[in-house]
């Protein structure tokens, strides 16, 4: 499936990258789960779609349109994949850069059959011109088309089959109001607690046929940043050490050995996170400091900053947002080994601001 460009940079190098990398076609594949009873996790989004199922069954309709958004590889794909098959119709992949033209949107929707699912990724990249389109689309299951030109130009309007769209961004805020107006099933997926990602660890592990101890699994899943994406990754690489250097079973000690091997700390932390925290702390006093700054200052792009680090340093308390900026917080520097200023201007500045 195509990924965003804008998050390609070096996440496919990167071991705990949220982002897609192409090893993980298979992966993904075979450990996706296809029902909403094995989906683990996200419980407040999978009781409402339940409810938003039934409902659209009872009623004989395909399911309202959806928004999926949250930070990357938490399962966007997979729960569109899930909600396709619970409804009983077939599902199409696309994602906003790839529909250039108003064209190939329509020939995508007018191949759609009732109850099918159009899954859009990414679909804050629509152009304008293929956003306006898919209004009618969404609205009225009919698009508008203009043939000719000048004063003889005249509009036909062609019917569509009754079918659902699953947008999924992770970035909310670039969603143009119109476009989140007609997506009514906003469901926001959260990074996963560890018990949670321990849970999806033991059941990929099931799926590959790999042997893993409760506390070997919880080791794997302290390390994956709440994303499942990630834990299925590590899961792998740990299951080669167990199978080379121990007895093919996955024991706390053997994920930790193999783990500290492939350079990924206890919390799951990599060289871009600790430099992006060192980089506040050293040069910036602790904060705060601007986004976009702060990238320049570590080279990376903004958006990988905002999307890939930020969401799981921000969860586990080791970086603030305030309105002027980042800070890196107690915990941060403690997990750094290094001493945290009594008054630094991070404290002072959280002591006057809340987060946004
Ligand atoms: N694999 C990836 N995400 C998963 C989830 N949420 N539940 C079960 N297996 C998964």
């Amino acid at each position: 499936m195509p990924h965003s460009d804008e998050l390609d940079f070096d996440l496919d190098n990167r071991l705990i990258g949220a982002g897609y990398a192409a090893e993980d076609d298979g992966i993904e594949l075979s450990l996706r789960p296809r029902t909403l009873d094995e989906y683990i996790g996200q419980d407040k989004v999978k009781e409402n779609l339940r409810v938003f199922m039934q409902a659209a069954k009872k009623r004989g309709e395909p399911l309202d349109h959806v928004l999926l958004y949250g930070p990357p590889g938490l399962g966007k794909t997979t729960l569109a994949n899930i909600i396709a098959n619970e409804m009983g119709g077939n599902m199409r992949v696309t994602s906003g850069p790839a529909i250039e033209k108003p064209g190939d949107l329509a020939a995508l929707l007018t191949n759609l059959e009732f109850n099918d699912v159009l899954f859009i990724d990414e679909i804050h990249r629509l152009s304008r011109a293929v956003e306006e389109v898919l209004y009618s689309a969404l609205e009225d299951y009919a698009l508008d088309i203009i043939l000719g030109k000048g004063p003889s130009a005249r509009s036909i309007r062609l019917d569509l089959a009754h079918f659902t769209l699953i947008g999924a961004t992770t970035r909310y805020g670039q969603l143009s109001g119109p476009l989140r107006d007609r997506l009514s099933v906003p469901l926001k997926l959260d990074l996963y607690s560890v018990e949670d990602l321990a849970r999806i660890v033991t059941r990929s592990a099931g799926v590959l046929g790999v042997s893993v101890e409760p506390d070997g699994a919880v080791e794997i899943a302290s390390r994956s940043r709440g994303t499942p994406r990630v834990a299925n990754r590590l899961l792998k690489r740990v299951r080669d050490f167990a199978q080379v250097e121990g007895d093919g079973v996955i024991t706390e000690s053997m994920a930790r050995r193999a783990l500290s091997r492939l350079e990924v700390d206890e919390l799951g932390l990599d060289g871009l996170d600790k430099r992006l925290l060192t980089a506040i702390i050293q040069f910036y006093g602790g904060g705060p400091v601007g986004l976009e700054t702060l990238a320049a200052t570590v080279g990376e792009e903004a958006v990988t900053v905002e999307e890939v680090c930020e969401p799981y340093l921000l969860q586990i308390g080791f970086l603030n947002r305030t309105p002027r900026g980042r800070c890196a917080t107690k915990l941060a520097y403690e997990h750094l080994g290094m001493e945290f200023p009594a008054a630094s201007a991070a404290q002072l500045s959280l002591d006057g601001e809340t987060p946004r």
